[in-house]
């Protein structure tokens, strides 16, 4: 028995699965949602003999990928996928989005920008009128990270933002590392007023490798719900 925001992630991702087709190269979110995304492509791989090659964006989304009995192959032999299909954070009426809460943000970027189309699936709670209440993930090198830390502080302040908190993201007693070996600050900003201009000057930082605002890139936004219903958004 599926819990209502399980229930809203799994039809999500089943109605996203009926994106792909035969012959398609196929970026692999990360996340719990695009988990249930990656399980449905594995069940028609296995059953209905879809023939497709997946690139994950995580290693945790690669182990899945093979589990499930789909073709993982790397973005470079790729080269170009044809759809991305991930699961968000937040995403805005502009399908403008916050990803990295599972710190994947970097190579989720670069699959879905060298895709075609990508497609978001997302439980309705995670619609909002501006992006920012959830914490913006950066990621950043971990040689100088408090300086680096030091210059967003002060970009913020010039900035159409209402928080300025950045916090070093931490797995147990260690900081966390990326599948690069990078660092997240999470910058709680609660109501991010201009989100293109924010991922572009937070960008211009050195020691930033990439951020969680996913600008002009989402082309469509599969919403499920508790009750099972879904909604595309285009
Ligand atoms: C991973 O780095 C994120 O961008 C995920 O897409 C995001 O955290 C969504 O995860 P859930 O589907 O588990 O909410």
């Amino acid at each position: 028995e599926l819990s209502p925001i399980d229930t809203a992630k799994l039809v999500a991702a089943r109605r996203a699965a009926e994106f792909v087709t035969d012959g398609m190269r196929v970026g692999l979110g990360t996340g719990s949602t695009a988990a249930f995304l990656v399980e449905r492509l594995g069940e028609r791989v296995r059953e209905d003999g879809l023939k497709i090659r997946g690139v994950p964006t995580s290693n945790r989304t690669a182990d899945l990928a093979r589990q499930v009995g789909i073709e993982v192959i790397t973005l470079d032999e790729a080269g170009w996928l044809d759809v991305t299909i991930d699961g968000t954070d937040e995403f805005d009426s502009d399908l403008n989005l916050i990803k990295g809460g599972g710190g994947a943000l970097l190579q989720e970027k670069i699959v879905a920008t060298a895709s075609d189309q990508m497609i978001v699936i997302a439980d309705a709670a995670k619609q909002v009128e501006t992006l920012g209440a959830f914490p913006l993930p950066v990621e950043v090198i971990p040689f100088g990270w408090q300086t680096t830390r030091s210059l967003i502080e002060e970009t913020l302040v010039t900035m159409d933002v209402l928080g300025r908190g950045t916090s070093l993201r931490m797995a147990g007693d260690a900081p966390f590392r990326t599948d690069e070996g990078n660092h997240i600050l999470d910058l709680d900003l609660k109501r991010i007023g201009n989100a293109r201009q924010l991922a572009m000057v937070l960008n211009q930082i050195p020691g930033v490798v990439e951020n969680g605002l996913f600008i002009d890139i989402c082309d469509v936004v599969v919403i499920g719900h508790g009750d099972g219903r879904v909604e595309l958004r285009d």
